[in-house]
């Protein structure tokens, strides 16, 4: 069992060269899942989540805040959370093995009135530096230091107070951080440069039903007027559009046709309009999409950005489809410092890649190669499971407890549309 309590030896076989065809109902998203689990800290009774996504990811946040002394039940897609935190000290256990712990920061000193959380770890793909979610505190007026790898933060007497924050750059998880710290403190909080992303928009519409007085959610611009309290409330997390993005791809570069379900369209416009640019037909529906393809991708070029730019978690996954494209294209990581660690895994697969600096150029090829690889992290996971749905042969992906972290059912789902794909030890 590796540290996430994952078996660590099990693997996933795939025979590529099937299309798939068929419906897929996509899964909550994680990404918005787990600050909306963390606001358990900051509404103190009968909070409801509905579509929670079951991943490794969110039972680690449940195991998180049960430690604290939230208590808890989870049933079919749904928990329930009761009662507040009793201690304001993060287990180092738990909080090493996923970054998002550094999201019950905020909450936990805006219901405490203190907080000892352990400095998360970095990860395969970056140094992930917390600086910006130590900006935000201090903003609000806490008093934040650092001992023996612990952020430790306490709040004045008189309370967390609003105030400006002005982020140097864009950040999800500390625009989050600032919302979440910001909606119970005394006085207005304006947040500039504050990121975008779709999970932001679910997280403040979950905060405005319990009463919070929140509004530019979705712009740059956030402007949060502090409340005494929040009150109980029922919400139901937003639809994977990473998830389904990935559905997406799998469907071109199987040359299939798939019906993706439950999803809001328009909050994956800049990766649709990038698919259509490879050839792949893209309808788009009220809550669903269609993606078909009848031939080999054409290459497009692509750059990742903020929300509502290219996602970067759906960097990786576009690249296997860019590997076996009828030409060659760069695609540039603009966010993180060291996405492309399944480079040389999809090379061991027969693709053509360089990578000089952020951009990687993709020469595309006709086939790729059944093989053994290896996941170095979430997405990438997902961006072999795709090159084995491409590659003639079968194809084995180990460290697939990545893959668990962010992805509900995917052989169940990906077996459903057709595909030839088994876990075993
Ligand atoms: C969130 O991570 C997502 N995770 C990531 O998804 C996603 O890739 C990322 O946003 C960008 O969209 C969750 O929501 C749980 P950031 P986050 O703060 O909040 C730098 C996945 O695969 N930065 O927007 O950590 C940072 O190093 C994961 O589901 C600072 O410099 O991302 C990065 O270069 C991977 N200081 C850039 O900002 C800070 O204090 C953007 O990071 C915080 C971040």
């Amino acid at each position: 069992m590796d540290n996430s309590g994952q078996n660590n030896n099990e693997r996933i076989f795939i025979t590529g060269g099937e299309k798939l065809y068929g419906k897929v109902n996509i899964s909550g998203a994680k990404n918005a899942a787990l600050p909306l689990m963390a606001l358990s800290l900051i509404i103190n009774e009968d909070f409801k989540l509905s579509n929670v996504p079951d991943l490794a990811d969110t039972r680690l946040m449940l195991k998180l805040l049960n430690d604290l002394g939230i208590k808890s039940i989870w049933k079919n897609g749904h928990v329930n959370f009761n009662g507040i935190a009793q201690i304001d000290e993060a287990s180092y256990e738990l909080v090493r093995q996923m970054r998002a712990s550094i999201l019950i920061l905020g909450p936990l000193l805006a219901s405490q009135g203190s907080a000892k959380v352990p400095l998360p770890g970095g990860c395969a793909i970056g140094s992930r530096p917390i600086d910006l979610h130590v900006m935000v505190m201090e903003a609000l007026g806490a008093n934040i230091k650092f001992d023996s790898g612990f952020i430790i933060g306490s709040v004045p007497s008189e309370g967390l107070r609003g105030g400006k924050i002005n982020f140097p750059k864009i950040s999800v998880g500390a625009t989050e951080s600032a919302i979440m710290t910001a909606v119970l403190a005394k006085g207005q909080t304006i947040i500039s440069n504050a990121a975008q992303e779709p999970e932001i928009v679910d997280i403040v519409t979950c905060l405005n039903k319990a009463g919070a007085n929140i509004v530019g959610e979705g712009s740059n611009t956030i402007i949060i007027n502090g409340v005494e309290e929040l009150k109980k409330l029922q919400h139901e997390v937003l639809a994977d559009r990473i998830e389904a993005g990935s559905f997406a791809i799998a469907a071109s570069i199987t040359m299939g046709d798939i019906e993706i379900k439950n999803i809001i369209p328009k909050y994956l416009e800049s990766f649709l309009k990038a698919l259509e640019n490879t050839g792949s037909k893209v309808e788009i529906y009220k809550n669903s999409i269609n993606i078909c393809a009848y031939k080999r991708p054409l290459p497009y070029n692509i750059f990742t950005e903020e929300h509502p730019g290219f996602p970067t978690d759906l960097q990786a996954q576009y690249m296997t489809l860019m590997s076996i494209a009828d030409g060659e294209c760069e695609i540039r990581e603009n966010i993180f410092e060291n996405r492309f660690m399944h480079v040389p895994e999809l090379i061991r697969m027969g693709a053509r890649i360089s990578v000089k600096n952020q951009t990687a150029t993709v020469t595309g090829v006709n086939n790729l190669k059944a093989s053994k690889v290896m996941a170095s992290d979430l997405r990438a996971s997902m961006c072999l499971i795709l090159g084995g749905l491409a590659a003639l042969g079968t194809s084995e992906v180990d460290g697939i407890y990545h893959l668990d972290r962010g992805y509900e059912n995917l052989e169940g789902k990906l077996s459903d549309l057709g595909a030839n794909i088994r876990r075993s030890r």
